[in-house]
């Protein structure tokens, strides 16, 4: 006997069967089944064949494939008894829990005394799935890996991607094609990691950004993750994604993966792009004030760096906020004798040397600028040259002789009393000072992978959030090493990179809109040579890229020439006039056909009106500009459009283009089939175009 159920939106089915009472299968994921559709039949037709060298019959590719059910490929759960013997999991169904959106299933083993559970809630607006599986058992078992419900991938499908980076360079993507065996991710870093973005793309076949099927998925946790994207001998594909193997370092009864975010598109990759960054910023982030536009930051690290000098701090406070900016963030360098990265972490008392009388006077002068006051710590880590270490050294994760990490360890953030510590000095300092932004550092890997890192770090943030609902954080980690939906319920902002070079970041930031909205990735002004990469980039161009997204300065703004500012101050004031629409805005990436171009449209909710940036990373191979195709736009609508910084036309734009002259009104489908042809620009550069709705 078969079973089915299912799950819709506009968009998408979801069709679970289970046959003969075994744990369910996920017969079909994809474009909407018409509600008659027979599940069943489904189920019988979608039955592989069998030949020689096969099995009499193929085991079902369920929820959490089983070992003892000759799956041939990786099992969803690998787990020992408390003596150490493994076991071998054998489900059958019990239960199913169905609602109008969301379907919990329940297995059990009884041989082995164990309750699979794996629950499924569909977001009919976003169209993201999230789905957890749990296991409990009646007493203390080791686990290995427990996979969130392990999904099929479609087989029109040649590549997948995924995302490796390092420091200064996140956000990289990666193209495997598929083939036999497994591509297999795994992140033992203890972090989210640069390394290691916990996401994966399918797209089918012909999928761009703008059209074709897509598949996505991200694993919503910071401790470090494993992928298992496999090829089965007999063609089929399997998708796995749960926590870093062998992460519960205790034997428990209880186990439960993190959230895994699965969306299937229709209309390219930007149709798996838009369904997360509205999920991540609508339905993740808990805003501290929803109303409150995002304010422009000036962060004071590229500019001091740990020489914190209160009349220096002053003068740039006062030229960030001529500039635009409306919140100062103090970065490293305030507490203990931190006058470079060997010592004080964990030290969190101002330091008297650099702020005699505390913080209150520099914060005094940046209210009376009208910015707001944010701070930068670092709670997880400690220095062995810090007080705290010398009083408790016992408080550092893991071996004596460990290799350091920036001449740090990590805290045991298992260990209540160093949450409590953490909590106290954090708080103390959160009660004294009108501060509404943390930025939250955690500059090294952790020596060892170990679940309760994750929570005991989660557990500090919430009980702050709970108890300074005011304020914001920022999740840092050397720039983007801990970015993920995980930290991201409990922050409001990451910063996606310590490199504030406008070029990197061009690309840095396209990529990670596959995930992330404008709303929580900071991109800021660095200085005119970068200080990590040594590029010397034009102000014009570093202002648009940070106005791309949550908007921010970080250069001494005394190095500025009155050119500079000028510009600066436009292209902030821009930003401000238009962050109201653009903080709910879909970002979408065009498929532009010269590869030197990296453009995105910004496009509002209602459709009225979008922004399309139009980044020239590098000289083009062909001499003019190819056209390059909007997408999204309805196609009788007429579109007043208009090249915002027309002005910065260079000499070697000869040709007479109507854009250079003023706005033109041209319909959705010249726009989306025709596209437009921006004028010839030089490398390093942006153009910006504005549209409207008429
Ligand atoms: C690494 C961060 O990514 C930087 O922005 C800065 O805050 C430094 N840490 C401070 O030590």
């Amino acid at each position: 006997m078969t079973e089915c159920w299912r799950l819709d939106d506009a968009r998408q089915t979801l069709a679970l069967a289970s046959t003969g009472g075994l744990c369910p299968q996920v017969i079909y994921w994809g474009a909407p089944l018409p509600m008659n559709e027979d599940l069943t039949a489904l189920t019988q037709v979608s039955t592989l064949d069998v030949t020689g060298g096969m099995l009499d019959q193929n085991p079902d590719l369920s929820l959490c494939p089983e070992a003892s059910r000759s799956f041939p490929g990786q099992p969803g759960l690998i787990v020992r008894d408390q003596d150490g013997t493994p076991l071998l999991p054998k489900f059958h169904l019990d239960h199913v829990n169905q609602t109008d959106l969301g379907l919990t299933v329940t297995c059990k083993d009884e041989a082995n005394r164990l309750t699979y559970v794996a629950a499924f809630e569909l977001d009919p607006e976003t169209h993201v799935i999230a789905m957890t599986a749990a296991l409990t058992a009646d007493r203390p078992l080791h686990l290995h890996w427990l996979a969130a419900p392990v999904l099929p991938a479609p087989q029109h499908a040649e590549d997948m991607i995924d995302f490796a980076g390092r420091w200064c360079g996140e956000f990289q993507m990666n193209r495997t094609a598929w083939s036999p065996g497994i591509r297999y991710r795994e992140n033992r870093t203890g972090r989210t990691g640069h390394e290691h973005f916990p996401g994966l793309i399918i797209p089918c076949l012909r999928a761009t950004n703008t059209t074709g099927e897509a598949f996505a998925f991200h694993y919503g946790w910071s401790g470090g993750h494993r992928m298992i994207a496999e090829e089965l001998p007999d063609g089929r594909r399997q998708i796995q994604f749960g926590h870093a193997a062998r992460m519960e370092t205790a034997p428990a009864t209880e186990f439960r993966t993190a959230p895994l975010y699965a969306v299937y598109s229709s209309d390219g990759l930007n149709g798996c792009a838009v369904s997360f960054q509205r999920h991540l910023r609508d339905r993740i982030v808990t805003w501290t004030d929803r109303g409150r536009p995002r304010p422009v930051h000036y962060n004071c690290w590229e500019a001091v760096y740990f020489a914190h000098d209160l009349p220096v701090l002053k003068d740039i406070a006062t030229r960030a906020a001529a500039l635009g900016a409306e919140r100062f963030v103090l970065d490293d360098g305030w507490f203990g004798q931190r006058d470079d990265d060997t010592s004080s972490l964990s030290d969190w008392e101002v330091d008297p040397r650099k702020y005699p009388d505390g913080l209150g006077p520099l914060i005094d002068y940046v209210h009376a600028q009208d910015m707001s006051f944010g701070i930068w710590f670092e709670p997880e880590m400690i220095n062995p040259n810090s007080n705290i270490h010398r009083a408790h050294p016992d408080w550092a994760l893991g071996a004596e002789d460990q290799i350091l990490g920036r001449q740090q360890k990590a805290l045991n953030m298992a260990l209540p009393e160093v949450r409590a510590f953490l909590y106290d000095r954090i708080s103390a300092l959160l009660s004294a000072y009108p501060i509404d932004y943390i930025k939250w550092d955690h500059n090294r890997v952790l020596p060892l992978p170990d679940a309760d890192q994750t929570r005991g770090s989660y557990a500090l943030i919430d009980r702050l959030r709970a108890d300074f609902p005011h304020v914001e954080i920022e999740s840092c980690a050397s720039g983007g090493g801990r970015i993920d939906f995980g930290i991201l319920r409990r922050t409001q902002r990451v910063w996606l990179s310590d490199s504030n070079d406008a070029l990197e970041r061009l690309k840095m930031q396209h990529n990670a809109s596959l995930f992330l909205p404008a709303a929580v990735t900071g991109s800021h002004v660095g200085p005119r040579s970068c200080h990590t990469s040594g590029r010397v980039l034009d102000i014009e161009f570093r202002g648009w890229v940070a106005a791309q997204r949550h908007m921010g300065f970080e250069m001494d703004p005394r190095e500025l020439t009155a050119h500079e500012a000028d510009v600066l101050g436009e292209i902030t004031t821009w930003w401000k006039q238009n962050r109201d629409w653009m903080e709910t805005a879909d970002i979408l990436r065009l498929d532009a056909s010269d590869p030197s171009l990296i453009a995105e449209q910004q496009q509002s909710r209602d459709g009225s009106r979008f922004v399309l940036f139009a980044g020239r990373a590098d000289t083009s191979s062909q001499i003019a500009p190819r056209p390059l195709r909007l997408t999204r736009l309805e196609h009788d609508a007429r579109y007043e459009i208009s090249l915002r910084n027309r002005a910065s036309a260079t000499q070697l734009s000869r040709g007479k283009l109507a854009l250079k002259d003023g706005p033109v009104t041209l319909t959705g489908a010249a726009l989306m089939h025709n596209g437009i042809t921006l004028p010839w620009s030089f490398p390093q550069s942006m153009w910006v175009l504005e549209g409207r709705k008429l």
